[in-house]
């Protein structure tokens, strides 16, 4: 492929802080050689720049570059920069606690409850914010009915930080507010794990009570490396009550109580704990077992803090953007009595 038809491909990759131009009208292709394409950032705190790394190789890989690659420099010091980016938690300076929101297996409605339980702590009157960390399925923007708007980037004491959205009284950051809309993201490990961090670190969440981080399913690297460098304070593990998930939160727990890891698990909720028809709301049917989650919770040591009914209500709030702990029905209840119990449990 020719340059010119290489810098067509870099056409199609917009730079969200910029007022959606394109990286090439922005002056960020610093050169093109065969499939190794050269960004240049004028700051070495570009707050989008691992977002802006995947999106080139993203539309590069769609264009049909086979394997490009990706560098970076920075005008500043006039010397190329590889990946790996400098953190510090100064923007997390005046946030009480860090909880990540875990479990060993996806799809257990770990998303569900990270965002009902914020919705629910904001209700209760805690200033509450959530990072959505998984960079892979990020689910924060279409479950909190904020896809497709655009989070501001903003220099504060001469750092560039990514504004949060807030939307019922919580503000949120997701990855899933820079992809195109129903563009799988494509990153290589250590590319999540900078965006990732970014997601949390490069934010200006200001004072909050509560920053809840939804963790990305599993205990991958990315996780102990999420753990090693954001101060997350401890975990909340979210389960199904089924006897086969036992060896899946088993997994979860150990991650944190890793001997490098080492911090606390503040409890466990258990989600889809029975089954409410929409037309008997009074009825309880457990279909997957009676207290799997009180039984799970005593083998863990762990405290169950929440139970979670399955019902039609939640799945279809969460598919509407407004999350069911902000209604009136009895699933809105379980979410408050969670957050009642989280936060009582953290002082
Ligand atoms: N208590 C519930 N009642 C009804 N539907 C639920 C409940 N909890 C979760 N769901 C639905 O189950 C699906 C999976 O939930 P969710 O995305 O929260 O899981 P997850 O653990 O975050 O998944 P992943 O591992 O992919 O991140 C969603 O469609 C959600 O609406
Ligand atoms: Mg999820």
């Amino acid at each position: 492929m020719t340059e010119k038809e290489i810098l067509e491909l870099l056409r199609n990759v917009r730079h969200p802080g910029k007022g959606d131009k394109d990286i090439v009208e922005l002056g960020m292709v610093h050169s093109v050689d065969g499939s190794k394409v050269v960004l240049a950032f004028p700051k070495r705190r570009d707050p989008l720049a691992e977002y802006l790394i995947g999106a080139t190789r993203a539309a590069l890989i769609r264009g049909g570059v086979k394997d490009p690659k990706v560098e970076t420099v920075v005008l500043e010091e006039a010397a190329p920069k590889k990946k790996g980016m400098e953190f510090d938690t100064e923007c997390l300076r005046n946030v009480r606690h860090i909880v990540g929101v875990a479990s060993g297996k996806g799809g257990v409605g770990k998303s569900t409850v990270a965002v009902n339980l914020a919705c629910a702590l904001a209700r209760l009157g805690y200033r509450v914010g959530l990072a959505d960390a998984d960079v892979y399925g990020p689910s924060v923007p279409l479950m909190t009915g904020t896809e497709g708007m655009q989070p501001m980037a903003e220099e504060i004491d001469g750092r560039e930080l990514i504004v949060p959205l807030e939307k019922y009284g919580v503000k949120w950051m997701s990855i899933g507010y820079f992809a195109e809309r129903g563009q799988a993201l494509i990153w290589r490990g250590p590319m999540a794990t900078n965006a990732l961090k970014q997601m949390i670190l490069q934010v200006k969440w200001g004072t909050l009570d509560f920053l809840l981080v939804d963790m990305p399913p599993g205990t991958g690297d990315i996780h102990i490396s999420l753990l090693q460098e954001v101060p997350v304070e401890g975990a909340l593990i979210v389960t199904t009550p089924q006897e086969v998930a036992l060896a899946d939160v088993e997994k979860g727990a150990a991650m944190f109580r890793n001997p490098g890891i080492n911090r606390p698990i503040f409890g466990l909720v258990e989600n889809m704990a029975w089954f409410t028809p929409a037309e008997h709301p009074d009825e309880k049917y457990y279909i997957f077992g009676r207290d799997g989650g009180a039984r799970m919770a005593e083998d863990l040591g762990i405290e169950l803090l929440g139970r979670i009914p399955l019902v039609q209500s939640i799945r279809e709030s969460g598919d509407a953007g407004e999350p069911a702990a902000l209604g009136t029905r009895p699933d809105a209840a379980a979410f408050l009595d969670l957050a009642a119990r989280f936060a009582e449990k953290l002082g």
